[in-house]
């Protein structure tokens, strides 16, 4: 069986073929995928700006189509399943990926289903080399989500904690536009962190202390704020990367102490990171110290998978109709998506 996946729930449009065989014998196998990230675009006006976004979809979607089947050496006819993100995302975004998904399975004859978002990049780590075994924690980053999830089987999620305000993607990025780097900030902050003392500046690590694992990421940004407005108008190369370097530090031991203490409170040694921010290397550093010592292991998507792609919205769906826990929509059913979606209201 192979599913062609589509992506577009942000700035980056990708698609990707997967095959599988039936039964849960061997894992979902990529053939190819194909991505264009709109970051170019936006950076002009420091952050997504949803109306060009869903009109660039548009352009790129049916070559980046073309590229994959080409890849793959493969045609539409070989295409069993025609997957789509559903939500979580901008609505416009969404409804590009949704529309051309449909509208293939219409002309095709093909059925199609409906991906979260979010289960995508949760099971993205079953691209990689070392893929995970269930049941596993899972750490989701990303620059709308901050989650820590109990993950049983594909399909069963729990949430055991998140943000209650900004993501740990948005605390990255909008540090990053307060030292005057470019959007999406998160890499160009963590690059810049690279020559800077983490200890230079006190940033609060707030609800470090809650006892839970939930996360609050607003005050930071404040925090971050005020120091910018104190070193003034020109700051020296030094103080900026100490700045960056602080900021990355708060982040990244709030980061670590939740996932610790919520793989203490579920008993499981095995931990997954997925999202954006799970690309940053100060953040793989720590963890990966920290597992070892307690004899945790840690699995990680590739890293050009870290962030939006196809392949995990093809895999999401390969896993669940492996598995036999979704059945496909039948073509011509028509579409709808869902910009808010929580990961647990998932069947
Ligand atoms: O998962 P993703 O591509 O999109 C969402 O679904 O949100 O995540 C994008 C986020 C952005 O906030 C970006 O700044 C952050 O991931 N990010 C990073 C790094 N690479 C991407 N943050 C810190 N360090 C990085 N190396
Ligand atoms: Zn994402």
């Amino acid at each position: 069986m192979k599913v062609l996946g589509f992506e577009s729930s942000c700035d980056e449009t990708g698609v990707a073929l997967v095959e599988f065989n039936e039964g849960q014998g061997s894992a979902p196998r990529l053939l190819a995928d194909a991505l264009h990230s709109q970051i170019a675009m936006h950076q002009a006006y420091g952050g997504v700006v949803p109306e060009l976004a869903s009109r660039d979809h548009i352009r790129r979607v049916i070559p980046l189509t073309r590229e994959v089947l080409v890849r793959a050496n493969a045609t539409l006819a070989d295409v069993d399943v025609i997957a789509y993100t559903q939500g979580p995302g901008l609505a416009g975004a969404l409804l590009v990926g949704a529309g051309v998904a449909a509208s293939l399975a219409a002309a095709l004859g093909k059925p199609t289903m409906a991906v979260h978002h979010l289960e995508g990049h949760l099971l993205s780590p079953f691209l990689s080399s070392d893929p995970p075994e269930f049941p596993f924690v899972a750490l989701l980053v990303s620059g709308g989500h901050t989650q820590l999830m109990r993950v049983d089987e594909v399909g069963s999620y729990e949430l055991l904690g998140e943000t209650i305000d900004d993501a740990a993607g948005e605390a990255f990025d909008k540090s990053a536009k307060l030292l005057g780097l470019p959007y999406p900030g998160g890499p160009h902050l963590a690059k810049l962190a690279e020559s800077g003392n983490p200890e230079a500046f006190a940033l609060p690590r707030p609800l470090m202390h809650s006892g839970k694992p939930d996360f609050s990421f607003a005050g930071l940004k404040t925090a971050v704020l005020t120091q910018v407005k104190k070193l003034g108008d020109a700051p020296t190369e030094q103080q900026r990367a100490d700045l960056a370097a602080s900021t990355q530090a708060a982040i990244v031991e709030v980061l670590l102490k939740k996932s610790l203490m919520a793989l203490k409170g579920s008993g499981l040694k095995r931990l997954v990171v997925a999202g954006g921010v799970g690309a940053n290397k100060k953040l793989r550093e720590q963890l990966n110290a920290a597992c070892a010592k307690r004899s945790i292991r840690v699995h990680y998507p590739e890293l050009s998978l870290c962030t939006d792609n196809g392949a995990m919205i093809a895999m999401a769906a390969a896993l669940r109709l492996q598995r036999g826990i979704a059945a496909p929509a039948p073509s011509g059913g028509g579409f709808e998506v869902r910009p808010r979606w929580a990961l647990g209201a998932i069947s």
